[in-house]
């Protein structure tokens, strides 16, 4: 499974793409993430990848030329052009079903907006796959991206040992919405004990 970032902090990933899961999933080469630094895309001198909005308002809008060459490139380098993820708070909802839906693909682009969101001919000429982590707003894509990512790979074969399986997670079983109260050693803190169901050694 491969993913592209195309994001104007690619820097920010540095510390998460060397996390454990993920550094021995890409080691395996179960994944491949690539970073894409959407301001080698800008033209300009000074490599100006945003503006202010027309007809006035707070904050920058992030360009329409240096994000659609950017993407066209990216797209173009590699075998199949990819499905292209835009993370904004107007998307779709992410849940588990669409997590599963996502980890069919073989190849996905996730563009990471920043500033006060992207030129509208942006979603006209890409017509993305937009996907919102949640009813709030962020500063930018990217943390969302990590969010999508991280979602994902678990679901990718391989990806976990049996030991992490992820049949048994909240949510991947239907009207399963939280995974059991879970314990370990020691059986009594402060006193609280584990529940004797449990020690028994009878998984059912
Ligand atoms: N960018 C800013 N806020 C976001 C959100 N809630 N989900 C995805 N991308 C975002």
């Amino acid at each position: 499974m491969r993913f592209d970032l195309l994001t104007l902090f690619p820097e920010m990933f540095e510390g998460y793409l060397g996390q454990s899961l993920l550094k021995r999933a890409i080691k395996r080469d179960l994944v491949e993430v690539m970073l894409h630094n959407i301001r080698d895309w800008a033209e300009n001198k000074h490599k100006k990848v945003d503006d202010r909005p027309f007809g006035g308002g707070p904050g920058m809008v992030l360009k329409v030329e240096p994000v659609i060459e950017c993407v066209e490139a990216v797209r173009g380098d590699g075998p199949r052009p990819g499905h292209l993820v835009m993370l904004t708070p107007q998307g779709r909802p992410l849940n588990q079903a669409v997590v599963e839906e996502l980890a069919q693909r073989e190849r996905i682009l996730l563009l990471c907006g920043r500033y006060e969101g992207f030129d509208e001919r942006i979603r006209e000429i890409l017509e993305p796959d937009e996907i919102s982590i949640g009813d709030f707003v962020l500063n930018g894509g990217e943390v969302a991206a990590m969010v999508i990512i991280d979602s994902v790979i678990r679901l990718v074969p391989d990806v976990l040992g049996d030991e992490e399986s992820s049949g048994d997670d909240s949510f991947s079983q239907p009207g399963r919405l939280l995974e059991f109260a879970q314990y370990t050693r020691p059986r009594e803190y402060r006193g609280l004990e584990v529940p004797a169901v449990l020690l028994g050694g009878n998984h059912e």
